[in-house]
């Protein structure tokens, strides 16, 4: 099966509103490459109607980077599914490692996410990745069967392929330090088995992304493997020539 590869810029806290206008207006005219490749930005809550506005009619599709798992409620500071859907948002990034890290984000409130998102017909993606440590220890299957398993687990077989899944090595991140080519297609590979361990359908359908320190010099050779199918990409997303140039590796 072949899958439409996808390339996502995750601006996390960068851009107000007219600096995502100026974002969006240097990006448009440089995706002029065959559509065979789905773009995505993912700005902030507060850039995300202009966002919608400004792609409307494009290949450009806009996520936002979080929300939360319940409909409604005294939740203070926090986005629902229903708000980001009436925005006409595409998609959500879910269980991003910062999230994670810094925001108390657990997998039993991703698996909850998932179904919100879903329900709202939203695209989920959900983020997996081991720390540094995990690594040296030799335990990254172990944390990315935690994440996949947990963060999937309130979903039926037949929603699997709907969710996208970004591995985001925490120590690549931010770091300038990328997974070599053997360790994201073995990651990116390991977690399609643990889909297939539910549906081998779902696994040769569903995207598995790789994320950090994705850069223009390397983005080709990470689309280029078996099981990667497209790039999640923070630092290098928030200028449109290079957003523009990892898009056109696609
Ligand atoms: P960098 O590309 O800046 O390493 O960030 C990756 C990331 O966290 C995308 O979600």
């Amino acid at each position: 099966m072949s899958r439409q590869p996808l390339v996502a810029g995750n601006w996390k806290m960068h851009k107000t509103v007219a600096e995502s206008e100026a974002f969006i207006q240097g990006l448009l005219p440089r995706l002029t490459t065959a559509d065979n490749v789905d773009v995505v930005i993912c700005p902030p809550f507060t850039s995300l109607e202009a966002m919608v506005d400004s792609t409307r009619g494009s290949r450009v599709e806009v996520y936002a980077q979080n929300m939360h798992e319940e409909g409604s409620g005294a939740f203070t500071g926090e986005i629902s599914a229903a708000m980001l859907s009436e925005l006409d948002v595409h998609g959500v990034i879910l269980g991003h490692s910062e999230r994670r890290a810094y925001f108390g984000e657990t997998d039993e409130a991703l698996s909850n996410k998932v179904v919100a998102a879903l329900e709202a017909g939203l695209a989920p993606m959900l983020c997996v990745g081991e720390t540094d440590e995990e690594r040296e220890a030799g335990t990254t299957e172990d944390r990315l069967r935690i994440q996949i398993t947990e963060g999937l687990s309130r979903i039926d077989d037949a929603q699997l392929a709907s969710v996208a899944i970004a591995y985001e090595p925490v120590w690549a991140i931010g770091t300038g330090k990328v997974a070599t080519s053997e360790q994201a297609q073995e990651a990116c590979a390991f977690i399609r088995s643990l889909i297939a361990e539910r549906s081998e359908e779902a696994a040769a359908a569903v995207r598995i992304l790789y994320g950090g320190s994705a850069k223009p010099d390397n983005a080709a050779e990470l689309l280029a493997l078996a099981d990667c199918d497209g790039l999640l990409i923070g630092g290098a997303s928030l200028d449109p020539e290079s957003f523009g140039d990892m898009v056109a590796a696609g």
